[in-house]
């Protein structure tokens, strides 16, 4: 867990030199401005481009020729930001160039696995190159900033936008955040390939309470700043240009006019220097969360809390001269607000040039460059997770005749994912298409079994009797189910995570049909797989949890169920057996009743009477096509002796299989006796190594005293002496134990 921050955070890989140099212009150009001319500057609208939203504002080129609008969102195409930027640079008094934002989350025209799933991959360099490419494209294409990455740590698989972030954890979540910043951003804003990146949303958001989307949210500090502020911060170290709040209220404060969130954490402490935008009418929604009175009162308390942009609802254009005017709000603010806007252009060199992102020939060679979906393959496959095999997978040899069934195994928008960007569905392959690509000489004979409906209430006794014939003619069934796209992301909560519609009733029927069968789930979240695993028992059949993978998923499900690449994905987040158990994850606090392991039924103790405390799987866990042992653990010394002295872990490893793969070795903490009950398991560090078939490979970890801190219940972080566990192992279930004292 991260410790407070001490020195300013970088803004954009600016060094300080070229930060007061782009300072130092801006309020050349401030000192020109009206107070009107900045609020515009404050002020962001959507195009009629695309929509992310509910609202849509009439007459948004008019606000760009009239210097009423900094920022315009949800337009991209070369041509498309020219024509917009035109009319900011040749209209406007002043001739301030526009700075182009787009939900750029897993791709812009190359589309990643979603954010989960890439999470699921445990692989921070292939995140960060994912972004990259996104980044590459987007930028081709007009965009100047992403709104990305999501990183909100999320513990309760109802809430669709679990599909946005990298789960329930918070170092993992850091190590996404700041790979996903590095990746948008890259080394230089100057570059042409880099973005703004904007970490979002500030705060709390994944603890929507019970799972609702937009619901409020009450943690207390000190769980907020443990749990759900590592991965922000680790976005504002790694030099993040923005930040956008969130919707939700926090312990009844809209995160959006949050002056402890606003200020006090992210300026005062972490010292961000960057930009704050608000999501989607958030300001507009301090009425409706019932803080504000009126329009102008809303606007009040969001400036003054330290937003910086108004997205899209308008009131910070509409009220904001007039707040300055009755001393409301004070010039100062709205002079730093605007020049942060404008520093953010400066940097990305938009002053110098206002069309230098407009570049039709770069956008054709960009978008979809061989090179990019290589990449998207490759983490496609590097994001699905082997839940169960039963001696099924690989299928090598390759099956001679292969029956596909499932609505999903033909669809291609259902493997993109709800934040696709720019991405278009027949930029993909269906898994159907790319197994008779791939299997040009085997039969294939295809089933679309059940419809993918939430309300699919009609009987399918016909379909799943004629997909169970299908199945019966070929030596293994592939059956896909799982999520459409709409049924996770934003506005996409759900209380049955079971298998929409019939879906769960046609994957138990093939897999009765006595034909080997694989299971391939495709969701934006965890999924209640109880039933299905349970059926798989026994059955040669394997199941494998595709998420959405993307615009090469469907090529990257072929290369994995043939056994060319072996899975080597980890969950980021628990599957619960039922959705009675949510929230759930590993990180709880113990009990002051706990189940034992060798008493698992007590009377008294804190459990439920229907069914196991544990997921189904657990966090961490996913299978292979090989097997790698874990020898015995060893410290190099018992005890820690201060903040600078460290501790080697080294473990052995072997692959005792015959195939290539890639160890996902994680590193817990337990610290067992402290001044508040601390988790039961805290993942401090991990390592993803490749082990070739029959090697062995020694691995280290160090351990230092940062690494044994914790917020304490005066909101202080500290470290205590004492006793402490690590747990390494494949998996939160499976691990090995030591201990060492921490004596400073
Ligand atoms: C609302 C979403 O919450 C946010 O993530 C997104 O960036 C904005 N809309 C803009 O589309």
């Amino acid at each position: 867990m991260a410790s407070p921050s001490a020195t300013p955070a970088r803004f954009f890989n600016l060094d300080e030199r070229d930060y007061a140099a782009a300072e130092q212009r801006c309020r050349a150009l401030l000192a020109r401005m009206t107070l009107a001319e900045k609020v515009g500057q404050m002020s962001q609208f959507t195009s009629d481009r695309d929509t992310t939203g509910p609202s849509i504002r009439e007459g948004y080129q008019d606000d760009i020729r009239e210097g009423r609008v900094g920022s315009i969102f949800n337009a991209f195409d070369a041509d498309f930001t020219r024509q917009l930027q035109t009319l900011a640079v040749n209209e406007s008094r002043l001739g301030i160039p526009l700075l182009f934002g787009y939900d750029v989350v897993h791709g812009f025209r190359t589309i990643f696995p979603i954010p989960l799933a890439m999470a699921s991959s445990w692989h921070p360099e292939g995140v960060e190159a994912a972004a990259r490419v996104a980044a590459t494209e987007a930028a081709a294409a007009g965009i100047h900033w992403a709104f990305a990455p999501m990183v909100d740590v999320s513990r309760d698989a109802r809430w669709g936008r679990v599909m946005e972030g990298a789960g329930e954890d918070p170092l993992l979540s850091s190590r996404m955040a700041s790979a996903q910043v590095r990746g948008y951003q890259g080394h230089d804003p100057r570059a042409l390939d880099s973005v703004a990146a904007c970490v979002k949303h500030y705060a709390g958001y994944g603890a929507a309470e019970a799972g609702r989307d937009y619901n409020s949210v009450d943690l207390s500090e000190r769980v907020m700043r443990s749990v759900h502020l590592p991965p922000h911060q680790a976005a504002v170290n790694a030099g993040v240009a923005s930040v956008m709040t969130s919707f939700n209220t926090v312990d009844g404060v809209p995160a959006s006019c949050n002056a402890l969130l606003l200020r006090q954490i992210l300026r005062d402490e972490w010292q961000f220097r960057g930009l704050v935008v608000t999501d989607y009418t958030a300001i507009m929604e301090l009425l409706e969360h019932g803080v504000a009175a009126d329009a102008r009162d809303a606007a009040r308390l969001a400036v003054n809390a330290g937003v910086d942009m108004d997205m899209q609802d308008g009131y910070f254009l509409d009220h904001l001269a007039e707040l300055v005017e009755a001393d409301d709000v004070s010039a100062a603010r709205i002079d730093e607000a605007t020049l942060r806007v404008l520093i953010l252009k400066d940097v990305l060199g938009l002053f110098e040039d206002p069309y230098r992102y407009c570049d039709e020939a770069r956008e054709a060679t960009a978008l979809l460059a061989p090179e990019h979906r290589r990449k998207a393959r490759e983490m496609a496959q590097q994001s699905m997770v082997l839940l169960e095999n039963n001696d099924l997978l690989p299928l090598s040899p390759a099956p001679q005749r292969l029956a596909v069934i499932g609505e999903l195994a033909d669809s291609r928008a259902d493997l993109l994912g709800p934040w696709h960007g720019n991405g278009h569905a027949q930029d993909a392959h269906t898994l159907l298409e790319a197994l008779r690509g791939r299997l040009s000489s085997a039969e294939i004979y295809y089933h679309a079994g059940v419809p993918v409906d939430i309300d699919d209430t009609a009987s399918r006794q016909r379909e799943i009797a004629e997909a169970v014939t299908t199945a019966q003619q070929a030596d293994v069934a592939v059956v896909v189910v799982g999520e459409k796209e709409p049924m996770s992301g934003e506005a996409a909560s759900r209380t049955d995570l079971g298998l929409p519609g019939q879906q769960l009733a046609l994957a138990l029927a093939i897999l009765a049909s006595g034909t080997p069968t694989v299971v391939v789930t495709l969701s934006g979240r965890p999924l209640v797989l109880s039933e299905l695993t349970a059926a798989l028992t026994g059955q040669s059949a394997a199941l494998l949890h595709g998420w959405w993978p993307g615009s090469e998923g469907a090529e990257a499900l072929v290369d994995l169920l043939l056994g060319d690449v072996s899975p080597c994905a980890r969950l980021p987040m628990s599957f619960p057996r039922s959705v009675g158990q949510l929230p759930l994850y590993y990180g709880q606090l113990p009990t002051g009743r706990p189940v034992f392991r060798e008493n698992p039924d007590p009377r008294y103790s804190s459990k439920y009477i229907d069914s196991p405390n544990t997921p189904l799987y657990p966090f961490g866990y996913g299978l292979s096509y090989t097997h790698v042992d874990y020898a015995t653990p060893q410290l190099d010394k018992p005890t820690l002796t201060g903040p600078d002295d460290q501790l080697t872990l080294n473990i052995e490893l072997t692959n005792t299989g015959e195939r290539d793969g890639v160890e996902v070795v994680q590193l817990y903490l337990r610290d067992p006796v402290a001044s508040i009950s601390r988790p039961v398991r805290e993942l401090i560090d991990f390592k993803r190594i490749e082990i070739a078939a029959g090697a062995r490979e020694r691995i280290s970890f160090i351990i230092r005293a940062e690494q044994l801190g914790f917020i304490g219940s005066d909101l202080r972080w500290r470290c205590e002496a004492g006793r402490f566990e690590l747990h390494i192992g494949a998996h939160v279930e499976d691990t090995q134990t030591l201990t060492f004292d921490y004596q400073p």
